[in-house]
């Protein structure tokens, strides 16, 4: 799952409060496949267990780079060669000032101080001591060696004083590592990919649209894979998902929004999947005020969406990959539209089919060529569906 499998993240936890978010943190990074290893400050300790960890990522943590039972002191090193990525989360005022500084008199600072890996951190800490010029000329030193500095967020923290310094989210953390990850081994580095979720909503006045089931969930599966192999990856969204980190996201409501936004991010982009459910017809007109309940009831005028895939074809220059969704004769509709719409790949699925219908995280597809090809794929997960429709993408790409 995703591209965290047997990559090895160094997780470097410090003392803040926040260090309890640490440990669910490092069950998803084990859970997404990734190998964690702790470090711990002396700190860090004092709010949550070594045991803790061990029993997370059944690896031990370490803490004391004194300890010659456990070998500690070799270890670090060992660590930091082998890390693919070093999370430092949460990351105390104290301990930033150490990145800073280049101090390396625990087994955090010291771990980052031998690597060669991407270092992300997530500070934690009182709002105060956050926006302190200290702290604050800290981490931008940290930026200008590109350590990618993730949070805090404007919250309540653990502490009750509210203002920015709350620990980023872990999904959100998540999401950073797996973008590190992408950036330094992916296979779409340097490609630009636009991709288009959910459904559009077409205004009948100020509170009624003409919408569909979709939930945007294949789209942001999309996204995220192509992000997770280090593609600059721009989403525009009708959805109303959590923002993937690393993604650049781009909201719309209507067809004629996304279409705008589709077209002005095609420029300069290598490649397109709309996986968007735009619609076909919107309201001819949209009411300016409530429309009144009445008896006799109404009847709307409904006028043809742009295409916005046709429209792009134009630009032949872009990987372009459509989505069919179909109640019946599901390859044979697909194909054709595969033709009009001048596409490289369309990605069709039967909406009748259990298992994967609106909303769900699995989906079954069948994919189509160009060439004539066809390839049917099982029942999977939405993210693997993205990962295998990249596949072709990017073979596509190195053509
Ligand atoms: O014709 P149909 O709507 O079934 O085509 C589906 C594919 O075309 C999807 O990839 C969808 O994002 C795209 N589409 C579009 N503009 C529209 C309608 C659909 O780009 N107005």
């Amino acid at each position: 799952m995703y591209n965290l499998s047997d990559r090895s993240v160094v997780l470097g936890v410090t003392g803040s409060i926040a260090a309890y978010k640490a440990a669910d943190l490092a069950s998803k990074l084990t859970q997404a496949g990734a190998l964690v290893d702790v470090v711990m400050t002396d700190a860090a300790t004092r709010f949550i267990t070594p045991l803790t960890f061990y029993s997370l990522t059944g690896r031990q943590a370490h803490v004391d780079m004194f300890d010659t039972a456990s070998g500690a002191a070799e270890v670090h090193v060992e660590l930091a060669r082998r890390a693919d990525v070093l999370a430092i989360v949460p990351a105390t005022a104290t301990t930033i000032a150490r990145l800073a500084l280049g101090l390396a008199d625990d087994m955090v600072s010291l771990t980052a101080l031998a690597t060669k890996a991407p270092i992300v951190v997530c500070p934690a800490m009182d709002s105060q001591m956050w926006e302190h010029e200290a702290t604050q000329t800290h981490v931008d030193t940290l930026k200008r060696r590109g350590v990618l500095v993730v949070g805090p967020e404007v919250g309540r923290p653990a502490s009750g004083h509210v203002g920015a310094g709350r620990l980023a989210e872990p999904d959100t953390i998540v999401g950073a590592v797996r973008y590190l990850v992408g950036k330094s081994k992916g296979d779409l580095l340097g490609w630009k990919i636009v991709v288009s979720a959910g459904g559009t909503r077409e205004p009948i006045d100020p509170v009624r649209y003409v919408g569909n089931y979709s939930s945007g969930k294949m789209g942001y599966a999309v996204a995220e894979a192509a992000r997770d192999r280090g593609a600059e990856v721009t989403l525009v969204s009708a959805a109303s998902l959590p923002a993937p980190f690393g993604v650049n996201l781009v909201l719309v409501q209507r067809a004629e929004e996304m279409r705008e936004a589709v077209a002005r991010e095609c420029e300069g982009a290598d490649g397109l999947v709309m996986a968007a459910a735009v619609a076909d017809y919107q309201p001819a007109a949209a009411a300016g005020h409530k429309m009144k309940r009445t008896k006799a009831g109404v009847t709307l005028e409904l006028v043809a969406t742009p295409d916005i895939l046709a429209e792009v074809a134009k630009a032949d220059r872009l990987v372009r990959v459509g989505f069919a969704a179909e109640s019946q004769d599901l390859v044979v509709n697909a194909r054709e539209k595969l033709r009009a719409k001048g596409l490289h790949l369309i990605v069709a699925n039967d909406i009748t089919a259990a298992g994967s219908v609106f909303g769900s995280d699995m989906n079954q597809v069948v994919v189509l060529d160009r060439d004539g090809g066809q390839e049917e794929l099982p029942l999977l997960p939405k993210y693997e569906v993205a990962r295998r429709i990249l596949d072709r993408v990017a073979a596509l790409l190195a053509k």
